[in-house]
């Protein structure tokens, strides 16, 4: 099995890495809805200065079996490397995966990156699962379990107004909410930043250790133009603080241009000062509502929490999302 670095910049290889990884990702989950090829490249192409991304493929003779990808962040949580090996299910089993996680371990070694860091989808009953038993055998341990949770759309609107309403009886005369298409104005980007940094360190992660994030507004313009060449739609709801006119809350709902029926859940966070005051449900369902008027055509909402995130999953459960699968997150320590 021979292992090389994929050429981004080859039209025909990154068509073939592409039908690996979604060959593998919707291996038995017939609900995975992944993103076109267009908006795949546009994100591989893109050079990002914060976050260093290389893919490896396995070949099998001159055909292409496998793919690994290393993400080296650059400017935060620099003794980390995340990474994500998929084979193509026709040709498992044959060494491909080891092959490839053998590469990305030595890539990690070279780039002085002592914490691995993987992630996996698999079904909520199967704690012996193949993909758990193959990061094992390569030396991961177990340290953190998001839930994998959906919403069918739409929400009832008085289900949606019941919250609503039960949520401004604690925060209305203090917060204002308002939701952006395509990414907040420039004077709510520091504000935000800084609150989007939190969510590494606030939200439980198990036994991984984050730091910090750094995000700035000069990255945050740069995602959204990356985002637009994908022809992403950004729908992001925030509490501004009125006293102070900063973010004290977000939420982010992600739509892909490839798979139209589909809206992903990013981030949510209410800063710690301001808890307490149900900004978090406030937030949720004010970008629910803004993403069932304008975007009829989307079906459901993709969301991951970590099981012990009570918080969250209660505002979630509440809202109506339930149990699809499991993404265990595994780590190696070099
Ligand atoms: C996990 C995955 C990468 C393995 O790829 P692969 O090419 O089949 O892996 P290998 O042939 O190198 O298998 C190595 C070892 O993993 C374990 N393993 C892999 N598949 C297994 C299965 N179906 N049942 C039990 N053990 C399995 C075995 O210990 C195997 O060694 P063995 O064949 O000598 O018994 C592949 O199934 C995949 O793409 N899964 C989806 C994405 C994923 O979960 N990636 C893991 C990220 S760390």
């Amino acid at each position: 099995m021979d292992t090389r670095l994929i050429d981004v910049h080859d039209d025909e290889v990154c068509a073939r890495a592409y039908d690996v990884i979604i060959a593998s990702k919707d291996h038995q989950r017939p609900w995975h809805q992944p993103p076109s090829l267009a908006e795949t490249l546009v994100e591989w192409r893109h050079v990002d200065e914060a976050e260093r991304m290389e893919m490896w493929g396995a070949w099998d003779g001159d055909e292409l079996i496998g793919v690994a990808t290393i993400w080296l962040p650059m400017s935060d949580n620099t003794s980390m490397a995340w990474h994500d090996v998929q084979v193509d299910p026709a040709h498992r089993r044959r060494g491909a995966g080891s092959a490839l996680l053998d590469r990305i371990v030595a890539r990690a070694r070279e780039e002085s990156r002592p914490t691995l860091v993987t992630d996996l989808m698999v079904p909520a009953d199967a704690d012996d699962h193949a993909y758990r038993r193959f990061a094992e055998k390569h030396g991961y341990h177990l340290s953190n379990t998001e839930i994998m949770r959906h919403l069918s759309l739409p929400v009832a609107e008085d289900l949606l107004g019941t919250y609503a309403d039960r949520a401004r009886a604690r925060w209305e005369g203090d917060y204002r909410l308002e939701t952006h298409v395509g990414g907040v104005p420039p004077e709510l980007q520091p504000s935000l930043c800084a609150v989007m940094n939190q969510l590494a360190v606030d939200a439980p992660t198990g036994d991984i250790d984050f730091e910090e994030e750094s995000l700035t507004p000069e990255r945050y313009e740069e995602y959204l133009e990356l985002f637009r060449q994908q022809g992403r739609v950004r729908l992001t709801t925030v509490a501004v603080h009125e006293a102070t006119g900063d973010v004290v809350a977000y939420t982010d709902l992600m739509l892909p241009s490839g798979a139209p029926s589909v809206a992903w859940q990013w981030g949510t966070l209410v800063h710690k000062a301001h808890r307490g005051r149900r900004l978090g449900m406030a937030v949720k369902v004010e970008n629910l509502r803004r993403l069932q008027t304008d975007h009829p055509e989307r079906q459901r909402v993709v969301t991951g929490n970590d099981d012990t995130n009570s918080w969250m999953v209660s505002i979630n459960e509440d809202l109506g999302f339930r149990i699809v699968e499991l993404c265990p997150a595994y780590q190696r320590k070099l």
